[in-house]
Parts: C-alpha cells; sequence; structure tokens
C-alpha cells in the first residue's frame, strides 16, 4: 500500500527515502552490524550520527508533509507494540491522544531507562539521537502536538549530552522540543509519574485516567519509550510492509535487546531481526557467549520480569511474540543470565530488596507488602525458613498482586513467583538450612540511594 505525501495544493506518492536493506538475513547484529534497521549505520567508533549525516543516510524527513490519519493508518499496519515494557499496541495510543488533539496534547520521549541494567534506549540516544528525534515528530504530528518532551536520565550522562547536543542542531525545527532531566527512582519512568512530575508535582504514579487522555497539566499527553519511537521513524520513511519483514507475527518489527548478568560483555545491545533461541543469541555473539557452563537461569523482560529455567530458556525462541506465547514477556528487552552454581533465590532477594525500596511509598500494598516479601525471600535465603514461613511468603504474593496504583508491585510479585518456581531445587536446600550469597555481576543495581 503506498500512502499520498501532502505538498502544498498537491499529493504526491509516498517512495521510500532511501533504498531499504533487503529481508533480514542474520537473526541479530549490534550497532552498524548487516542487515539491521535501528542500529543500521556507522560502527560505534564512529560516535553519535550528525543531522547531517543521518540525513545523508536515511534521507530527510519533513513530517509536516505527511496527513496524520495516513501516518495513523501505517503505524496501525506496522502491528508495532510499544518497547517500553508492557507491550500496548501503539496505534490505539495516538488514537486516543489524536482524537483529543484540540486540547494541546504532549509527546513525551521516554528515555528515562530506570532498568539499572537495560542500554538500549541509552544506545539509541548515544549513537542515533535523530532517529529518535525523527519519530518523536512523526508522533507529534500524528497526534496534532507542537510540544515534545525528552524524558532522560542527567546520571546518564552520555546519552542525556548527546541528545542535548542533537537537539541543539535541529533548533530550526516546527516542533518545540525540551530535555527534561528524569528523577533517579524506578518508578519515575511510570507513565502517570511522568505526567504528574511535568504538571509540577512529583514523579509519583497517579493511577486514574490514562495519561493519553488527562496527563502533563491535564492535557492529552502520549508517553512513549524511546526504543518505539525510533521504529516510528522507520515506518513513516520505509512504510509498514518493509518495516514487519523483521519480528514474528505476533509482534512484528525488530526489537531491541540488552543483554546482562554472567555473559562477557553485559551491557551489549543487540537487534534481534527474527526469532532466535536464546541459546542461538547467546552463542553467535562473542559478547554474549555464556562465561562458564550452561546458565542456571535466564531473567527474561527486566528486574521485574520472568526467570526461565536455564535449559529450557537456552531453547526459546526469543522474539517479543513468540517469548509472549509461553507466558514470559520480552518486556524492555532484558536477557540477563545467571551462572550455574549461583543462587536464584538470593539473586532475586537482593532486586527484591531494591524494588521494594523504589516504590513511591504512597499505596499500603507496596509500602508494607513489597518489604514484606523482601524479608520473606532474604530468610529464605539464609537458610532460616519453615514451610510455613514460605506458604505466607505465597500468601503475601497473591495479596499484593494487582493491587496499588501502578504496575510495580506486581512486576515485584511476577519476579517473586517465577522465582520461587524455577528455583525449587534450591528452595527445598534453603528449607533444610542451606544459606547463599547473591549473584552480583551482571546484575548491577544503582548505588546512590535518594530521600
Ligand atoms: C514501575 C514502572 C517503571 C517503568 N519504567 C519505565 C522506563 O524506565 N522506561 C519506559 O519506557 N517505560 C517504563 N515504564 C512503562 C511506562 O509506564 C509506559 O508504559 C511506557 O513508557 C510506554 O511506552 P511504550 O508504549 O512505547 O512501551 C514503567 C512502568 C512501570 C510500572
Ligand atoms: S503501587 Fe507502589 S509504586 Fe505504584 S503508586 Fe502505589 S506505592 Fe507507588
Amino acid at each position: 500500500m503506498s500512502y499520498p505525501l501532502l505538498s502544498g495544493d498537491q499529493a504526491v506518492e509516498h517512495r521510500p527515502l532511501a533504498a531499504p536493506p533487503p529481508a533480514p538475513a542474520p537473526a541479530s547484529g549490534r550497532l552498524g552490524g548487516a542487515g539491521t534497521r535501528l542500529l543500521a549505520g556507522p560502527p560505534p567508533e564512529a560516535g553519535w550520527e550528525r543531522l547531517a549525516d543521518h540525513m545523508a543516510r536515511l534521507g530527510a524527513l519533513d513530517v509536516r508533509r505527511y496527513d496524520p490519519a495516513d501516518l495513523r493508518s501505517m503505524v496501525s499496519e506496522s502491528g508495532l507494540l510499544g518497547r517500553g515494557g508492557g507491550q500496548f499496541p501503539t496505534a490505539a495510543k495516538l488514537g486516543t491522544v489524536a482524537s483529543r488533539g484540540d486540547l494541546g496534547p504532549v509527546v513525551v520521549v521516554n528515555a528515562s531507562e530506570g532498568e539499572p541494567a537495560s542500554r538500549k534506549d541509552s544506545v539509541l540516544l548515544e549513537y542515533r539521537p535523530h532517529l529518535v528525534l525523527d519519530g518523536a515528530e512523526v508522533a507529534a504530528r500524528t497526534v496534532g502536538a507542537t510540544e515534545v518532551v525528552v524524558y532522560a536520565h542527567r546520571a546518564r550522562r552520555r546519552a542525556f549530552g548527546t541528545v542535548a547536543e542533537a537537539l541543539d542542531e535541529r533548533r530550526s525545527g516546527p516542533y518545540h522540543f525540551r530535555l527534561v532531566d528524569a528523577p533517579p527512582r524506578y518508578v519515575a519512568g511510570e507513565s502517570s509519574a511522568i505526567a504528574s512530575f511535568l504538571s509540577g508535582t512529583g514523579a509519583l504514579p497517579r493511577g486514574g485516567a490514562p495519561v493519553a487522555v488527562y496527563g502533563a497539566r491535564g492535557r492529552p499527553t502520549l508517553v512513549d519509550n524511546a526504543e518505539t519511537v525510533a521504529h516510528l521513524a522507520l515506518i513513516a520513511r520505509f512504510g509498514p510492509a518493509w518495516w514487519r519483514q523483521a519480528g514474528d507475527d505476533r509482534a512484528p518489527g525488530p526489537t531491541l535487546v540488552t543483554l546482562a548478568g554472567e555473559v562477557a560483555s553485559p551491557g551489549t545491545v543487540l537487534e534481534l531481526l527474527r526469532p532466535v533461541s536464546v541459546g542461538g543469541l547467546l552463542g553467535a555473539t562473542g559478547s554474549g557467549a555464556v562465561t562458564g557452563p550452561a546458565p542456571r537461569a535466564v531473567l527474561l523482560g527486566g528486574y521485574e520480569g520472568t526467570w526461565v529455567d536455564g535449559p529450557a530458556a537456552m531453547a526459546m525462541p526469543l522474539a517479543r511474540g513468540a517469548a509472549a506465547l509461553g507466558g514470559v514477556r520480552l518486556g524492555c528487552g532484558l536477557v540477563a543470565v545467571l551462572a550455574e552454581g549461583a543462587c536464584g533465590i538470593a539473586t532475586t532477594a537482593r532486586l527484591a530488596r531494591w524494588l521494594a525500596g523504589e516504590s513511591a511509598g504512597q499505596c499500603g500494598p507496596c509500602r508494607i507488602g513489597l518489604p514484606a516479601i523482601a524479608d520473606g525471600l532474604e530468610t529464605l535465603a539464609t537458610g532460616r525458613s519453615t514451610k510455613s514461613d514460605l506458604r505466607h511468603l505465597w500468601r503475601l504474593t497473591a495479596q499484593v498482586r494487582g493491587r496499588g496504583a501502578c504496575g510495580h508491585p506486581s512486576g515485584v510479585v511476577g519476579l517473586v513467583e517465577s522465582a520461587l518456581e524455577t528455583f525449587s531445587v534450591e528452595v527445598r536446600e534453603h528449607l533444610r538450612g542451606a544459606a547463599c550469597l547473591p549473584a552480583t555481576r551482571g546484575f548491577p543495581l544503582p548505588v546512590v540511594r535518594r530521600p
């Protein structure tokens, strides 16, 4: 299907702005790698791609020449699902905000990447900032916004500094961009927390009406993850059919993942072009190669993701749709390897304690329930739990699931329950008195505590 471009009074056919690469041959690629889409372009040694080079490579993108309804159709046909964790259909969100276009919508590029081990959004900002900013303009054009906020952490210094310089390069553009320093807290990346922060109150999730309806200062607000937005730039340029050649039918398009844990180079970001097993992905990349024997388990989707037993994970097809089939979400794309011999219960206890401390403290089940869950896991990991304590821990997770004003408590419960199931052998040993230390390598946690 082709889309007319608006050009003065005349409509002209939409043609791809540059010859896109052929159907992807490799299953995955890294920055500058063959067949990649988001990560295509110069290798990392070349530094970030300046506006002139970006336009020379991909062609200029004047979004004012596109009809907003056509852009929405393209996104709908692409089947793009958000890459911020929830996998929500992007076209539906665009539609909601666009339907309230008369109320002065705002577009927020959520580049806060609060997941401590994730790097994919930072890599986009550090190396391909103009792809993200192009995508933000596509989003703004689609929903009728003139104001775009790039929400990122100053503490991720290279990413923040690069996007600031990239914004300087496009000062004369039609959209008013603002770079906003996100508060350093995990829940500050949640969409209603962002809307609250931009409204002048704290970055606290607030529940209630979706931000697409009632967001920053009461205006309809489109909050999209930085990677999601970068995909919009590709879909608008090359069309949905080309973009859908990557990925799988249930979740089309390429997707970024970050390797973490017991791998040779934690923090490596790869672009998945077609489904590949976790084992295949880790084995195919020098940086992903598992150090030592086969892993005990793999944590997929982030620190609020799902543990999968090592052998099952190594054979599991890693694609957004395929992984979701097995009840496992790829979430923010984290693939974190726990080494054989490391204790998954002790490691999860450490993550759960940190996540409990990240609660905004507003809702009882989260404020009281999450520390109690972390206590229970720590007691278990140190060999001091009884069977009755374990039953109590399961009761606690059931009580907390689905409660609170945001998805944080349910995310922690998902992590903990999957740990209790995946590490059932270790659970039995702990009930017999075994005590373990957590694996820390490649499972980083921010060291700075805040008030
Ligand atoms: C506790 C919590 C933390 C979150 N942190 C982030 C984050 O750091 N970055 C992000 O893009 N989305 C984060 N999200 C998801 C956002 O609320 C929102 O769904 C997302 O930015 C929407 O973008 P998408 O539709 O492109 O995925 C978080 C959600 C929760 C519940
Ligand atoms: S559920 Fe937790 S993190 Fe979410 S708003 Fe309530 S207290 Fe804050």
